[in-house]
């Protein structure tokens, strides 16, 4: 057990699906994962072991922000020996260069988070993608013909943000979507030397004020699932 997973050492799986919403973890394990067994439901944050195409996978939620994303990726590191994250959730458009139902993989995660802080000091870290996973996600992902841009994420502190032009500097700089955790999870996959990528789906867009229906968003999800998991059997 760790502080915030009640599980034992081999509950949890070398390879992490993590969504931000915990109800999405159970889905994930319901609907993808062979003979699912629920390991976690401290603070309800659902964590899940299964098998998919005969590789040991789980889900676990991570919750919203990066001070949750971080408790949980740290322990998954730590204690629980995880070789590979893959972050599957959502993110607003920033750009006209992504639309709804388009997968942004994050190649980067620039941040407003001063978690960093203790860490780096004046230097501000840049936050990246492992790169075998992200070229074998981008290669899944195409032969699935899954509209997938890679690129920058924003992950920021503030889900209603008073600075309104902070998105549209980045956009500027390339960065294609904002959310809420990649940075602390790519930050602590690179102190534990560990790998991982996060895929989001653009549920909607900052530009445009487009969104997607629920159904849709479930779809699109859906579709991204699936290269998370293959990009891990691979
Ligand atoms: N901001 C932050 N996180 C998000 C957003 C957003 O607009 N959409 C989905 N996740």
């Amino acid at each position: 057990m760790s502080t915030h997973l009640g599980a034992s050492p081999d509950q949890i799986a070398p390879y992490v699906l993590m969504p931000g919403d915990p109800y999405r973890a159970r889905w994930i394990a319901e609907t993808f994962l062979e003979d699912p067994l629920q390991y976690n439901d401290v603070r309800g944050m659902l964590g899940y072991t299964g098998t998919y195409a005969g590789v040991r996978i789980s889900a676990q939620g991570s919750g919203m922000g990066q001070p949750s994303m971080a408790i949980y990726a740290q322990e998954l590191f730590q204690d629980y020996d995880v070789q590979a994250i893959v972050r599957v959730g959502t993110c607003g458009g920033l750009s006209d260069a992504v639309s709804v139902r388009d997968v942004i993989l994050g190649l980067s995660a620039s941040t407003d988070s001063a978690m960093n802080v203790p860490r780096f000091g004046q230097v501000s870290f840049a936050p990246a993608a492992d790169f075998t996973l992200a070229r074998i996600a981008a290669a899944v992902a195409e032969e699935r013909l899954l509209p997938l841009v890679a690129g920058g994420l924003f992950s920021s502190d503030q889900f209603y943000n008073p600075d309104t032009e902070i998105t549209s500097t980045l956009a500027g700089y390339g960065v294609l979507g904002v959310e809420m955790e990649a940075a602390a999870l790519y930050t602590l996959a690179a102190q534990f030397s560990r790998r991982a990528l996060a895929l989001c789906t653009v549920s909607d867009h900052l530009l445009t004020g487009e969104e997607t229906s629920a159904e849709e968003r479930q779809e699109t999800f859906e579709d991204m699932i699936v290269v998370a998991l293959e990009s891990i059997v691979r």
